[in-house]
């Protein structure tokens, strides 16, 4: 199966105030973009043997955007420092590796409008152009979210603001976010986390400000009107629902579930549902399949609806846990088997149509947000120093196995 996908190159304004290593070689930059895409007439490269380099970002080392481009992207959540140089072996492990990428938080509301009208999109200028270099795909994340969003969207003079102010506020970051890169970002994360743990919607200014304001019995209107925006900004775009747990909370993934079937029906513009992903070695497998099953019905209603992982790692530590271990040959083992029967259930939506796009949040242990001071974690198929880890092999060779 060849998976076609909207081509980022090209089209759009062009964000013209980066200031990076990356705005020359436009002539390169253009063909590596139009190339991307694989073509049904290509004459395949024999794959790298595996072992036979030590690093990530080798040039006989496999590449697992290479390695599953027949079943879906794969791809990693960045920052600036990371693509900065051309020489870096990080800008060569991501180029080697992933042919979709999202900035970690850089194109969050607080960094793209920390005060009302300030907008700053130097580093989302520089991400935008740096993926269109190496032909990655590219996502949005986020335009509305709990967290990261500063409160003078929701005060006026010290007061509360009205819902019509908020959804105004709104819509404006919207619009001005999407339709500067029209065309260019592919895939936006249009709301994050607006579900609550133990079922209904998360408490936060978004809900408590704007509320039921259309007055027809539900509290959607601030995810509508995001949808509705974002629409109208980039009517190509991808919009997905984005949100964590709906992959082992089965509580929350059937409210999650009802209400997007609900928008759906009443025609709000959701072509997707992310799952973040952030799981642990403990985590079910069967529960993850279920849940990201029951999303399928969704197609029903629009045809092109896809699930998508947004958010993957796969931390050694459960959410409870405080103590600290070292990622010995049981755990190792042990991640090994769950990230293979993880991408066997990626494989198997794939072949479904359902699934197209697997992002790991983060590019290496080394980098993940799951590393705290004083307890690192191995969370990632990719290892500190960018070097290959069992687990890494182990999606590789499921690869191979299922292309046979
Ligand atoms: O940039 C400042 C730095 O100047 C300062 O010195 C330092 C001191 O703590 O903080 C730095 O900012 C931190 C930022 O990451 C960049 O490293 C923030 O404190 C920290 O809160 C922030 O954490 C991010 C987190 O979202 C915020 O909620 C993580 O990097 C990022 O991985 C995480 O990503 C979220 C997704 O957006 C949504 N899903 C869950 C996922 C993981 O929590």
């Amino acid at each position: 199966m060849i998976i076609s996908f909207v081509s980022c190159s090209g089209g759009g304004e062009s964000p013209d105030n980066a200031t990076d290593t990356d705005t020359a070689d436009t002539t390169e930059a253009a063909t590596e973009a139009q190339t991307a895409e694989p073509l049904e007439t290509e004459t395949e490269a024999p794959l790298p043997e595996l072992g036979a380099a030590e690093f990530a970002y080798e040039d006989n080392a496999p590449s697992l955007a290479e390695e599953f481009k027949d079943f879906f992207l794969v791809g990693a959540a960045v920052n600036p420092d990371q693509f900065a140089s051309p020489k870096s072996d990080t800008y060569k492990m991501i180029k080697k590796q992933f042919n979709t990428l999202v900035l970690e938080n850089a194109s969050k509301p607080d960094a793209v409008q920390p005060r009302e009208g300030s907008f700053n999109f130097d580093v989302m200028d520089r991400f935008v152009r740096f993926g269109e270099k190496i032909g990655a795909v590219l996502r949005g994340h986020t335009l509305v979210w709990h967290s990261q969003c500063p409160d003078w969207f929701f005060f006026d003079k010290g007061e509360a603001a009205s819902a019509e102010l908020v959804l105004l506020r709104m819509n404006t970051h919207i619009t001005t976010t999407v339709s500067r890169y029209k065309g260019r970002i592919h895939t936006w994360d249009v709301v994050n986390e607006v579900f609550g743990d133990g079922g209904g919607l998360r408490d936060s200014y978004w809900l408590e400000r704007v509320g039921d304001h259309d007055g027809d019995g539900d509290k959607y209107d601030f995810i509508e009107a995001a949808f509705y925006a974002a629409r109208a900004a980039d009517p190509d775009a991808r919009l997905i629902i984005n949100d964590y747990g709906l992959e082992t909370n089965t509580n929350k993934a059937n409210t999650a579930y009802r209400a997007i079937r609900d928008m759906m029906k009443d025609g709000v513009p959701i072509d997707g549902v992310g799952f973040q992903m952030h799981i642990s070695l403990g985590t079910n497998i069967n529960t993850v399949r279920q849940n990201m099953k029951m999303f399928a019905k969704l197609k029903d209603i629009n045809p092109d609806f896809k699930i998508e992982v947004t958010e993957l790692d796969m931390s050694i530590y459960e959410w409870n846990e405080n103590s600290t271990k070292e990622f010995d040959a049981t755990l190792q083992k042990k991640q090994k088997r769950l990230y293979r029967e993880l991408f066997e259930l990626f494989i198997e939506l794939s072949e479904e149509g359902l699934l197209d796009s697997v992002v790991f949040w983060g590019i290496s242990d080394g980098n993940s947000w799951l590393n705290k001071s004083d307890r690192p974690n191995y969370p990632m198929l990719i290892g500190r120093e960018f070097r290959f880890k069992d687990s890494y092999f182990e999606v590789v060779e499921l690869a191979r196995s299922k292309k046979q």
